[in-house]
Order: structure tokens, then sequence, then C-alpha cells
């Protein structure tokens, strides 16, 4: 680089940290997530649908997909992780946390939000406000982005922000390997001890039939190819807005140190970096570990990618700023940044075994096991005789009504 385009790379640098210097730190104070006790391995699922296994562990980048046994749904799994995620906030604080946003595209109900339930099971106060959000796998970040935009306006306000779905595709379509679920549970607050959100942001909205699930129905209907290409197409054009708004002319692979990427399955997430980032490794096969072990959890897809770096990259990441993509089909895409808050490794705290703990301890489930518990879902029967993941579970559906205990 030459001495002039230097001083125009360090002048624009200074104009960037002065923008972000003028605005309020807020950010995620705390994170963490839950999925099932079941899994599939793809070896099996392979096996059974006659395919070669290199297409699912080098095709698309997945091993095993999160199976949800009936008495297992977006509410227990959310509760199970909005518990994790409270127990890093002390409790006198507790009463600030007056806003609990769940964002899911799997909801059962037409009418009540799924977030009430956990509101009741978590004993979080009268006074918070709760509803439910939907743009299918989009909705944790535009529910992340209320977030912040709320914590602005209520300076000592915390919001808890939930993302949680179950994804299902019907039996023998090309998405049926891409199964799986996961619920993410995170507090956005002023001075936040995991990361701060930052200013700048790129977004993009078409309206296009890719993926969408009528509401009676709970299996995905798709055009897989068609999805992918518009994943790309609008990362493309959230990105050069997101630059246009931070002002960086040239050197931008340099100012994003990291990239978390949503991941409907995991060769999707490589193929968005390629795209990105041709030159750069952006630390993206430490926030796919998880990932590749549950399938895709659409709203909280790209947030275990995010535990998933902070848990397992070796380096230290304070202060680092990771590029964060999101994409919910039908669409809507966002590109935004943070940046990692000092000492987020003691908030994390033990974290990283406790998740590898809660992955490898699950139960691997047969081929019968596994289309057992499809006619489950598709006639939408209970089984209680399933163990939970968390403190909850679904004991019945009463006239069209949700019980758990
Ligand atoms: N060994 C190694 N690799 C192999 C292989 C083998 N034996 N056989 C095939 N492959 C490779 C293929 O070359 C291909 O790689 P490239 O994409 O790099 O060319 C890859 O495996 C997949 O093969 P196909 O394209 O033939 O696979 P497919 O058509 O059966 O399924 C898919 C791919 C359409 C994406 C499918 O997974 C799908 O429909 N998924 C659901 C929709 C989806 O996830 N879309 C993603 C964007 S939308 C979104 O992000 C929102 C959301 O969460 C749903």
């Amino acid at each position: 680089m030459t001495e002039i385009k230097l001083k125009e790379a360090i002048n624009q640098q200074q104009s960037v940290d002065a923008r972000m210097a003028d605005v309020t730190e807020i950010g995620i104070d705390s994170i963490a997530f839950s999925t099932s006790r079941y899994f599939l391995s793809l070896k099996t699922f392979a096996e059974h649908r006659n395919v070669d296994y290199r297409k699912y562990s080098e095709g698309i980048g997945q091993m095993k997909m999160a199976i949800f046994p009936p008495n297992e749904d977006i509410v227990s799994m959310a509760v199970d992780a909005a518990q994790k995620a409270i127990s890093k906030i002390d409790v006198t604080e507790m009463n600030a946390l007056d806003l609990l946003i769940f964002a899911t595209e799997s909801s059962f109900d037409l009418s009540k939000s799924a977030g009430i339930y956990v509101h009741h099971f978590l004993n979080l106060i009268p006074e918070c406000r709760v509803f439910d959000i939907k743009q299918a796998c989009y909705s944790a970040t535009a529910a992340l982005k209320m977030a912040e935009s709320y914590v602005r306006c209520h300076k000592n306000s915390k919001v808890l922000v939930i993302g949680s779905d179950i994804v299902r595709y019907p039996a023998g379509t090309s998405g049926e390997p891409t199964q799986g679920g996961a619920a993410v549970a995170m507090i956005v607050s002023e001075k936040p001890r995991i990361a701060c959100l930052e200013p700048f942001s790129g977004v993009h909205t078409l309206d296009i039939a890719d993926f969408w699930r009528p509401a009676s129905e709970n299996e995905a209907r798709f055009d897989g190819k068609l999805s992918a290409h518009n994943y790309l197409k609008s990362l493309e054009y959230c990105l050069k807005k997101y630059k246009a708004k931070v002002g960086l002319k040239e050197n931008f692979d340099n100012f994003i140190d990291y990239s978390c990427f949503h991941a409907p399955f995991c060769k999707m997430a490589i193929k968005a970096a390629h795209q990105s980032f041709p030159e750069k490794d952006m630390g993206l096969k430490e926030s796919l570990q998880y990932n590749a072990l549950i399938g895709n959890s659409c709203s909280a897809s790209l947030y275990v990618g995010l535990i998933s770096l902070l848990d397992n990259s070796k380096k230290n990441l304070e202060g680092k700023r990771i590029g964060m993509y999101s994409y919910g089909s039908g669409s809507v895409a966002e590109y935004f940044s943070i940046q990692v808050a000092k000492g987020y490794k003691c908030t994390l705290n033990f974290e990283n075994s406790n998740n590898w703990k809660m992955l490898e301890e699950r139960t691997e489930i047969s081929w019968e096991e596994y289309e057992k518990i499809q006619r489950y879902c598709q006639k939408k029967e209970n089984d209680i005789s399933y163990q939970p993941r968390g403190r909850i579970s679904l004991t019945q559906i009463n006239d069209g009504y949700r019980e758990y205990i």
C-alpha cells in the first residue's frame, strides 16, 4: 500500500471509530442455547435414503441433526436456553427485565404468544411486555435490533430475546437432511459483557417464493435451489450497503476480523464466506462446530454460530469485530457487526464444556425411532415417555391449548 493510501485508510478508520464512540454501548450481555436430547446421524439417514454419506458430510457439511420428540417444542427448549442466559444476571437486576421478544417461525398458536409461557416458567415480572415476532430465520435478528432500540429509549431496561425453531421438511425431499432445531436466548442491555452491537448494517428485502409454511402444516414447502441462490444474492447486496454505511472504500477485509453466517447447512455458510471474503480465514470452522451437529435451527442458527465461535476459538477475541449475516427466506436479510467485549470469557464461564457436554450426551435414535417421531408430528399426537432437555415438557394439548409441566 502506498503512503497516501495508508494515510487515507487510517483517516477512514479514525472516522469510523469516532462515529462509534458517539453511540452508547448496547448489546448482548448474556447468551446461551439449548437443543433436543435426541439426534439422528446423517450416516443412518444416508444408508436408509440410499445416498452416498459424503454428499452430507462434504457436500452440505452436516454430520447429525437434532430430532424433537413430540413432547419437546419451541417453548420447552426456549425455557431451557433462557434459564441459562438469565443465570448470568444478578437476581437484583431481574426487575429491569421488562421486555421479552420471542422470535420463531415454528409457532403453533396464531393468537397467544409462545413468549408468555416462557414469561410464566421464568417467573418474570408482570410489568414485562411479551410478544412473538416472525420472519423466517431472520426473526431473531429483527428482535435483537428491536431490543437495541428499546434499550436506547429505556436506559436501565434489559430485554430477553429468544430465537427458537424446529425445522421439519417432508420425507424424501432435498430439505430432509437439513432438518434440526435449537433455541438461543440473549439478554440485551447497556454495557454488555459479551458483545456490543455496532451502528452499521445493510438490509435487503425481496418478495420471493423460496420457502413458506402454510398455517395448518408442520412441515415447510420450499424451492431449495432458489433459496440458496437468493441467500447469496441478498448477501452481496447487504454487504455493499454495509460497506457504504461504514464508509470504508478499501481494506474492508481488515475491518472485519471474524464472520458468522446463517447456516441452514454448514456448506451454505462456507459458500457465503468464500463469496464475501475469498482471501481471509474468518474463523468459520470454529463458528460451525455446533451447527454441524444440530442441523438448521432457523432463527437460532446465526447465534448458535456466534456461541460456537466464542466458545471454540483458541484466540482471545476481545475487541474483535464479527460480521454477522442473517437470512430469512421470503425474504429479509441483514449484514451487521458486533464487537466482542473485554472479559467475555468470564461471562461465558465454562459454557464451552457445558455446550459440548450437552451435545455429546445426546441419545442417538434409530431409523425406526426417527420414522415413529415423524409420524407423531404429522398426526400432531403426543408421547410423554421421551425425556425432555430442560425442566419442562409438553404434557397434553387440550382443545388445541398446550399444557406443560
Ligand atoms: N460427495 C461429495 N459431495 C457431493 C456428493 C458426493 N457423493 N453428492 C453431491 N455432492 C455435493 C454437490 O456437488 C453439491 O455441492 P455444491 O452445492 O457445492 O455443488 C452438494 O453436495 C449438494 O448437492 P445437491 O445440490 O445435488 O443437493 P440437493 O439438491 O439434494 O440439496 C439443497 C441441496 C437444495 C440446498 C437442499 O439441502 C435443500 O433443499 N435445503 C433446504 C433449503 C435450504 O436450506 N436453503 C438454504 C438457503 S434458504 C435459508 O437459508 C433459509 C433457511 O434456513 C431454510
